[in-house]
């Protein structure tokens, strides 16, 4: 019997059949403890975007922890990285000269976002406009907002309320905003929440011009449009370093993570455009909102050092050819009949949707027998997301490894 009490998990299971221990990895690969290797299929939870094993990333954390660890990011309080860090990621916003606030992950840059879009509307004396709005099959997180702006209805279940004035809407069809804008009124909505693409709630692409229709629905209603780029952020969707910007959706809030350290150390951060700052920055007016460990000297350290990479191996492109890689060698699967469908094709995300999402659990298991480390998303989605270093024959391995699986 474990002590640990594991996220997201069937701990009977757990109980019954052990866990699952990761030991090491090096770049796309990782290794259990009894020394069997895995692809990593997912990089992590969608995070590992520069590979596993990355030396130079460990010391600059372990250079930064031994000079100054961490000490405070509260009113005139910081440290030098951290101010060089928002500087540049102020200069790589989809809306230039956003301002940066740091988190300790995506649930929290998720609640930031929340609180920030209603307190922005305070400011502006709309102090009604207090709805938040997400998407069926979003993931937004499981801190309070996160799960109840959440389209997964199961990770709703069984709490009571979670936060009065959240709405959801259909994940695709931009008149289910418009509608609720008719419905409730526009003075009454604060911000609507979007994945560019669907992540935990089993990758799914955005239907042609969904995102720039509700943009504009957002702009013509005065709602602040937040980009939820957790997983999208940094690379993932290839050729820029936000979908936001690929797509040039000019979000008015952004929050991201993951891709920021490449999950060596626990960071996130939310993007605030001009507009939503200026209140704020202008004299006066707090926002009252803070965790101890935002803009952590140690995690910005890491930070700087995973940018540092992505920029010097151009990883943005290896990411954009991604795109078409695991189209390619993915699609093939479609075939098969246990899949029901293969969604690839844009970004370095993709997903093996399972004919029967019951099989997930199984399948993840067969995988691994295969050598390929996996994990099912949202109803039976087999969720490929690899680090942007995995190589094109690591791609067809992957593939070749999860068709056995399915057999
Ligand atoms: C789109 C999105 N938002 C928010 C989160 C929450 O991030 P975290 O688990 O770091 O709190 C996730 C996590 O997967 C996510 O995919």
């Amino acid at each position: 019997m474990g002590s640990l009490w594991h996220g997201f998990a069937d701990m009977g299971a757990v109980e019954r059949d052990g866990a699952f221990e990761v030991a090491r990895g090096e770049g796309a690969y990782i290794w259990d403890t009894a020394g069997a290797r895995y692809i990593d299929a997912t990089a992590g939870l969608w995070f590992t975007n520069v590979g596993h094993g990355r030396r130079e990333i460990a010391d600059a954390v372990a250079a930064q922890l031994s000079t100054l660890a961490h000490y405070s990011n509260f009113g005139d309080i910081t440290a030098p990285v951290t101010q060089e860090l928002a500087q540049r990621l102020s200069a790589i916003a989809p809306v230039p000269g956003s301002k940066i606030m740091f988190t300790s992950g995506g649930s929290d840059s998720v609640d930031t976002a929340a609180k920030l879009a209603r307190r922005y509307w305070h400011e502006m004396g709309k102090p009604g406009k207090t709805l938040i709005v997400g998407r069926r099959l979003a993931y937004h997180g499981m801190h309070f907002a996160g799960t109840a702006l959440g389209g997964l209805a199961p990770n709703r279940e069984g709490y009571g309320e979670l936060v009065a004035d959240a709405r959801t809407v259909e994940w695709d069809d931009p008149r289910a905003l418009s509608k609720l804008v008719d419905e409730v009124g526009a003075d009454r909505i604060a911000a609507f929440f979007c994945e560019p693409i669907i992540g935990a709630g089993g990758v799914y692409p955005p239907p042609a011009d969904y995102l720039t229709e509700v943009r504009n629905i957002c702009r013509e209603n005065d709602i602040l449009f937040v980009a939820d780029e957790v997983v999208t952020g940094f690379g993932r969707i290839g050729g820029s370093w936000f979908a936001s910007t690929r797509f040039g959706l000019e979000p008015d809030l952004m929050t991201t993570a993951k891709g920021l350290t490449s999950g060596y150390v626990p960071m996130g951060a939310v993007f605030a455009a001009p507009r939503v700052a200026e209140p704020f920055f202008s004299g006066g007016v707090w926002f009252r909102h803070g965790y101890t460990y935002g803009g952590h000297a140690g995690a910005a350290a890491a930070a700087m050092a995973n940018l540092d990479i992505v920029e010097r191996e151009n990883l943005l492109d290896a990411s954009k050819n991604l795109e078409s890689l695991l189209h390619e060698h993915l699609s093939p699967l479609a075939g098969h009949p246990r899949v029901a469908e293969v969604r690839s094709g844009l970004g370095a995300v993709a997903a093996v949707q399972l004919a029967d999402p019951s099989e997930g659990p199984a399948m993840v298991k067969a995988m691994r027998a295969q050598g390929v480390s996996g994990r099912a998303a949202g109803q039976g989605a087999l969720q490929i997301s690899p680090s942007f270093v995995i190589t094109e024959q690591q791609v067809i391995d992957l593939a070749a490894a999860i068709e056995r699986a399915l057999g």
